[in-house]
């Protein structure tokens, strides 16, 4: 293997690459919101994302087994099909994000999104808890207070502007308390299954000598049933009227392809580095999005909760990664 790739750049690189995937995907999102196009069914897209991304991954397995199509077919027949306990392992991770994606639209609908945001970013914590009860990962008492500051700082980034704030206020119908609740309740869920999945499939990835690709491609294909299931249940009408790919122009399926490439760079993360880096490398990736979009798109004006929630997410950044230094004398000085 080329000596760039070694473990430590493996782990530098896919932390780059999910900066840029996580950024990327923002900003066309964003600009796709800006066009005038006929809508397109979300959870179909998300069928589409999981199926390209299994197909990239056998793909990337063809590579492993040296472009053999026989060794390749041989490598899925024992890893998939011969190992079936090892394969319905991914069945709990993937119901988990199924049931994830869901719930953060139900939280969206019945919650503001400054609420919605703000309660999100707990999954930094609760991804924190798993990874001490699952891991047995040992956190240091600095590194909680970065955690807690990087919450807090990707609520603060996150927060609409009162521009944003007042446009929504005037749209939206205000929310009774009991719809506050559910959608509060439903956020909060989703952030037990984001830190609980991703910190189960961490354990599978790095507990087992199964290649990441494979893992993927096992994840990739209950990730599809459920993801079929949830179309069958909410939106089977829709389909059966106007088809399954209706509404999908090309920024749809750039959206899709960039949703697939990231689930790909998401493992890698959790593979090469951990859940916790994970959620520093997406947090500032907001930043540098907002970034883009003030200086290159000029369509976002920054306002002083920005700033201030920037400057928290930088520094619990240097914050979680500083080392105190154990101060050695050597042993002649102690006798003195
Ligand atoms: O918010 P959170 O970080 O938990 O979101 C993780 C997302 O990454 C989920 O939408 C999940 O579908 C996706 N994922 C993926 N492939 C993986 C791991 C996560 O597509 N191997």
């Amino acid at each position: 293997m080329h000596p760039i790739f070694n473990q430590n750049n493996r782990k530098l690189i896919s932390l780059i690459a999910l900066i840029l995937q996580t950024t990327s995907i923002v900003l066309v999102l964003r600009y796709s919101r800006t066009r005038k196009a006929e809508p397109y069914i979300s959870s179909t897209a998300i069928v589409a994302s999981e199926f390209l991304k299994g197909l990239i991954c056998i793909i990337l397995v063809w590579f492993e087994t040296d472009c053999s199509l026989n060794r390749l077919i041989k490598k899925l027949h024992d890893e998939i099909y011969g190992k079936p306990h090892e394969t319905l392992k991914l069945t709990i991770p993937s119901g988990l994000y199924a049931i994830q994606n869901n719930l953060l639209f139900i939280a969206l609908s019945y919650l503001n999104a400054a609420t919605y945001q703000v309660t999100y970013q707990l999954k930094i914590l609760t991804t924190a808890l798993c990874c001490v009860f699952m891991l047995g990962k040992k956190i240091e008492k600095h590194q909680w207070i970065s955690l807690c500051m990087l919450a807090l700082g990707v609520a603060f980034v996150t927060w609409p502007s009162s521009d944003e704030g007042n446009k929504r206020l005037s749209t939206q119908t205000p929310k009774s308390w009991l719809q506050q609740f559910i959608g509060l309740g439903a956020v909060l869920m989703a952030t037990l299954t984001s830190g609980f999945a991703g910190v189960y499939f961490e354990k599978i990835l790095k507990t087992g000598p199964t290649s990441v690709w494979v893992r993927n491609i096992q994840l990739a294909i209950f990730g599809t049933i459920f993801g079929l299931v949830i179309v069958y249940i909410f939106d089977y009408k829709a389909v059966m009227e106007k088809g399954f790919f209706q509404g999908y122009s090309t920024v749809v399926w750039i959206v899709i392809f960039l949703q697939a490439i990231g689930g790909l760079i998401i493992a890698a993360v959790i593979k090469y580095a951990d859940n916790i880096i994970k959620g520093f490398a997406t947090s500032l990736s907001i930043i540098l999005s907002s970034a883009v979009s003030y200086f290159i798109l000029n369509d976002f004006i920054p306002s002083l909760f920005f700033f201030i929630g920037a400057m928290l997410v930088i520094t619990a950044t240097f914050l979680y990664g500083w080392e105190r230094k154990v101060k050695l004398i050597p042993l002649n000085d102690q006798k003195r």
